[in-house]
């Protein structure tokens, strides 16, 4: 549990993107004179993850998220840096390599668009090599666990885009891989369709100690599956550690929920805002700034001074600790 599976030091990636010129000396020029823009996607990425470990990779659109995956499962090599994933360098030792790992795009479906998931499991089984045992039991137990009972023979073109995403990820998982990397699994699911993605993944992670890696842009599936976090903007990792630890070090606002007996007039406590909750006029949300006044403080102020029923801190919100790191508002590290 405690050996470092994937190892990941000082990657980069560039793309050389041709600018065209547009018009008809323009299109000339594109042939007789290309230009060219180069774009860092990966800058000087390190990490490294233990066996077993679930890892939430997040960035906004564009932060080199997929770029990112596509080196680790071998399918793009790093311009420099080195990268050793259970004791292969992916795209040096690609045929060897891909028995070991699973890998699932969530904006690319894998499986045929013609054929039934279950076809496509058939000839996945026959390409992989799957004994017959171990298909058998990974099949029913995916079936159950991801829902698959309803569409499972029916074409994929006819299946909604979440029930495909499912049939994706137990096609990605039936050779029993070690490590598994899904790249936005959950992008443009319904509610209902990304828990059950969720639910699934965590799972897997928990009960096979399969090692993970989730890209997503949606701090919900970080909150719900991965306990550490890895955040990328712009190709530079900014921060690696514990969700938690954000939480506690890099939130300075707070929300105190208060139900009163009997509702004050008004609240007269200096630097914290007051608003209401919808539905019940006897609860208010005390939001205020750590830097300004402490949560003790307020807590003893507010039962001293005022009829209360019931009285809670809230989390601070991590959606907006994200965007301030992205933003550069506050520095991790
Ligand atoms: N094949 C490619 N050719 C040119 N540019 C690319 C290519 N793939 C990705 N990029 C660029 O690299 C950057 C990172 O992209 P990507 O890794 O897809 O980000 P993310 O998955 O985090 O949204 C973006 O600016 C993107 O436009
Ligand atoms: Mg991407």
């Amino acid at each position: 549990m405690n050996n470092t599976i994937i190892d990941v030091q000082n990657i980069c990636k560039t793309f050389k993107i041709n600018k065209r010129k547009s018009g008809f000396t323009g299109a000339l020029a594109n042939i007789f004179h290309p230009t060219y823009e180069y774009k860092k996607a990966v800058d000087n990425i390190s990490f490294s993850i233990k066996e077993g470990e679930m890892v939430g990779f997040i960035g906004p659109n564009g932060a080199g998220k997929s770029t990112t995956v596509k080196m680790l499962s071998g399918i793009l090599y790093p311009e420099s840096g080195d990268i050793n994933v259970a004791g292969y360098i992916p795209h040096k030792q690609r045929k060897e390599y891909v028995a070991n790992i699973g890998v699932v795009f969530g904006q690319k479906s894998q499986i045929s668009w013609d054929l039934s998931p279950l076809d496509s499991y058939e000839v996945i089984k026959h390409i992989y090599k799957i004994p017959n045992k171990k298909y058998k039991e990974n099949l029913e137990r995916f079936t159950e666990l991801l829902d698959m009972q309803k569409f499972i023979n029916q074409p994929v073109r006819q299946l909604s885009l979440g029930q495909r995403m499912r049939a994706d990820i137990a096609a990605a998982l039936l050779h029993s891989p070690k490590i598994v990397f899904f790249d936005e699994p959950t992008i443009g699911i319904d509610v209902v369709g990304k828990e059950k993605i969720r639910n699934f993944i965590k799972t897997l992670n928990k009960t096979d100690n399969i090692t993970m890696i989730f890209t997503t842009h949606d701090m919900q599936d970080i909150e719900k599956t991965c306990e550490r976090l890895i955040i990328i903007d712009d190709g530079k990792k900014l921060y690696d550690g514990s969700l938690e630890n954000i939480k506690s070090n890099y939130s300075t606002s707070r929300i105190i929920e208060v139900e009163f007996e009997q509702l004050p007039e008004k609240i007269d406590i200096e630097k914290v805002t007051v608003s209401d909750v919808n539905n019940n006029k006897m609860k208010k949300l005390i939001t205020f700034d750590t830097n300004n006044i402490s949560v003790n403080f307020l807590m003893s102020n507010l039962l001293s001074n005022y009829s209360i029923k019931d009285i809670s801190v809230k989390e601070p919100e991590i959606d907006a600790i994200i965007r301030d790191i992205y933003e550069g508002k506050v520095i991790v590290h």
